[in-house]
């Protein structure tokens, strides 16, 4: 059989040597504490599973759902007004998604021809890079750096690759560093992306897990963002509906008219009850999202102060659900740490190079554990002399 020469720019990676890993420990009798994944442990609210499972119970809702409802779109600029103080306008400028990670590999296909330039951060979420490359285009990474608060730096963006790029990948509250951008920064981008015409995804899946009083906002809030890009918001982490997939592209008209067109050829909308869901989700009472942000917080202020106990200081991150920490520099890199990690504690992290060359040196904490057992995780680190 001779597959398509595109299959050649992914490969199964770090994540699933960690997986073999993590089932060879289990098969030994290890107890192995996952916090590699961002999978939410926080359910949603009893109310968001009362109209699925409703919706689910009625026949007529089994049929395909072609596109969004008209209920959907509307919630959705609902949620943006109150939430984020952002007008849209509910036929033209929303697009379901079913989970931001379906929108993200897919709207690269969209705006870029095989070749043509895309600016991704690095590290970044993986899918940020792998869409582009489903499309065939040519990845220029953006490197974040410590020193830099881990913001993109325009100035360091070569002008000739910048002239040429499509398309410009951006995302804050940053999954896997956990910077936030201040104000200055959206504007910034938003003259960069006009003065070389390029496209801006801004992904927003964090905005609601912020910490010490920090409050997230929206990229469309900016004067002249929605002339340039759309934003990507997801309902996974903030409703805990990861496994309902459900996200929305919003903003730009031309580019989420141009996702629609595109998804109207490959899928047959999202089922119907998930709809329902989510207009609940979003439009209901919100105090769920606050008790979703205080108990990442409270994991973050334990995995921080025990791991830092441990003799692993680990910088506590203002917002997302991780953590991004340092390895201990007798460790060559990154992969060798969290195997390492895995070997002598049984706790189960992610590499920084998985996530991109500038990911290397550090490794990824999600904060998926329940207290007690982010606990049992510093205990068996000190334990293990790793930090000594
Ligand atoms: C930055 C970022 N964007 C998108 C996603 C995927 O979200 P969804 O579940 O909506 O596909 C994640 C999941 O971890 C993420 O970290």
């Amino acid at each position: 059989m001779h597959f398509a020469n595109r299959m050649e720019a992914f490969g199964t990676g770090i994540f699933s040597v960690l997986l073999q890993k993590k089932q060879e420990k289990e098969a030994q009798g290890v107890s192995v504490i996952d916090l590699s994944v961002g999978t939410p442990n926080i359910p949603p609210e009893e109310r968001i599973r009362q109209v699925l499972s409703q919706a689910a119970l009625d026949p007529k809702s089994y049929v395909y759902a072609i596109r969004d409802t008209s209920a959907l779109q509307k919630a959705a600029t609902i949620w943006y007004r109150r939430r984020y103080g952002v007008e849209l306008d509910p036929d033209t400028q929303v697009c379901s998604l079913m989970g931001s990670q379906e929108g993200l590999s897919h709207i690269a296909l969209t705006v870029a021809d095989p070749g043509d330039i895309v600016l991704v951060p690095d590290p970044c979420y993986p899918v940020f890079a792998d869409g582009p490359r489903i499309a065939g285009a040519q990845l220029s990474y953006m490197p974040l750096r410590k020193e830099n608060d881990y913001l993109i730096d325009f100035s360091a963006i070569d002008p000739e690759t910048a002239r040429r790029a499509k398309l410009m990948i951006v995302s804050y509250p940053n999954n896997p560093t956990c910077a936030i951008a201040p104000p200055s920064f959206y504007r910034e981008l938003i003259e960069f992306a006009r003065t070389y015409d390029i496209m801006v995804l801004h992904d927003n899946a964090y905005s609601e897990l912020t910490f010490d009083g920090v409050k997230g906002g929206s990229f469309l809030s900016y004067p002249g963002a929605v002339d340039v890009g759309v934003e990507f918001n997801s309902l996974s982490k903030t409703y805990g509906m990861a496994g309902a997939r459900v996200g929305f592209c919003l903003g730009n008209r031309e580019m989420v008219e141009k996702l629609k067109l595109l998804k109207s050829n490959m899928d047959y909308g999202m089922f119907l009850p998930v709809q329902q869901a989510a207009i609940e989700a979003i439009t209901g009472d919100q105090s769920c999202v606050e008790r979703t942000r205080q108990a990442y917080q409270h994991r973050r202020d334990a995995l921080c102060r025990s791991f830092s106990k441990a003799g692993w200081v680990i910088d506590p991150p203002k917002a997302t659900m991780f953590a991004w920490a340092a390895i201990p520099k007798t460790f060559p890199s990154s992969q060798e740490f969290a195997l390492a990690l895995l070997e002598k504690t049984g706790v189960l992290v992610t590499p920084g190079s998985g996530f991109g060359p500038s990911g290397e040196g550090y490794v990824r904490l999600a904060l998926v554990q329940d207290e007690d057992v982010i606990l049992e995780a510093a205990d068996r680190i000190a334990k293990s002399g790793l930090f000594q």
